[in-house]
């Protein structure tokens, strides 16, 4: 496995297996802190990929809140173990003057449209144009042929699907299935920053969705969602942000089922002072 810090390294390094050697690239990115979720991503490159990088860099962009960048886990040093164990071929492992030489000044011109103030938009003013901004540089540094990215940042998926459109990138973006721990709790490097109690709370989440998934047809929307908020209303180690049916590719609300809509739940909520997402497609 090859760990470089710098982008003329990795380029140099890169420059020949791409050119030379004609070998595909398959790229995952990640802010460390690394779970099941992100090694499935590695593992699902590895195999529709020739060579694998996986990125870690927590980018100070796309915190909105300063608290969660200065609280978010780091532990390189059992992220590089990880990496091994799946043979991941290159990890990259930028500073922050490596990635923003000229500052943090945000610099993408991608339009999102009702994407970009909708759900985590609305919640996290300026996050998903950080994320615009690193996902941009990193793609532009390590030119992957195939993009590896979790549903479980459904909306970010979105996002980046509109950065590839929009820049007309010829880099295939491959979503992953969501991985959860045995109790359906969706894996995320926060999860380590709860408390029992907090843990145990956090199950809701993926509870709710779950449970509006199995009884959309058979019960008014509106008073799915409202059970379901009930129950988060209910525990005060939660602050519920929101749980919302919606179409799957606009992410406008849905109220009403209908079965040739694709559709998703998705939720948003503070356990503690930890922030957890979860979604799910109904169909
Ligand atoms: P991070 O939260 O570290 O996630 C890196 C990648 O792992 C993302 O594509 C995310 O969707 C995926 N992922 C996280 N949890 C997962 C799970 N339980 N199952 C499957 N995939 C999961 O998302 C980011 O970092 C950043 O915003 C980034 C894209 C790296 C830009 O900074």
């Amino acid at each position: 496995m090859q760990v470089f810090q710098t982008i003329i390294e990795i380029q140099k390094y890169l420059l020949k297996i791409n050119r030379l050697d004609k070998k595909t690239i398959g790229f995952v990115p990640t802010m460390g802190a690394l779970h099941n979720g992100h090694l499935t991503l590695i593992s699902t490159s590895k195999t529709r990929t020739n060579i694998t990088v996986c990125s870690i860099f927590v980018n100070p962009t796309q915190f909105n809140d300063k608290k969660d960048f200065e609280k978010y886990p780091i532990q390189i040093d059992k992220d590089l173990e990880m990496l091994l164990e799946v043979n991941c071929d290159i990890v990259f492992i930028p500073s922050v003057e490596e990635i923003y030489p000229l500052g943090t000044k945000h610099d993408t011109d991608i339009d999102l449209g009702f994407i970009g103030t909708t759900l985590e938009a609305a919640h996290r003013p300026g996050h998903f144009e950080g994320v615009l901004q690193v996902v941009k540089r990193l793609l532009d540094i390590v030119q992957p042929d195939s993009l590896f990215i979790g549903q479980k940042d459904y909306q970010q998926c979105m996002v980046i699907q509109s950065l590839i459109e929009q820049t007309s990138l010829p880099i295939k973006l491959e979503i992953c299935e969501t991985v959860r721990e045995k109790d359906g709790l969706a894996m995320s490097s926060r999860n380590a920053r709860l408390t029992n109690e907090e843990r145990l709370s956090a199950l809701k989440l993926s509870q709710a969705i779950f449970y509006i998934k199995e009884n959309i047809t058979k019960q008014s929307i509106s008073i799915l969602v409202q059970e379901q908020t009930e129950i988060f209303t209910n525990d005060k180690l939660i602050y519920l942000e929101y749980l919302s049916v919606v179409n799957s590719k606009t992410l406008e609300p849905i109220h009403e089922y209908k079965e040739e809509t694709s559709m998703s739940v998705l939720v948003a909520a503070k356990v503690g002072l930890v922030r957890l997402i979860d979604n799910v497609i109904i169909q």
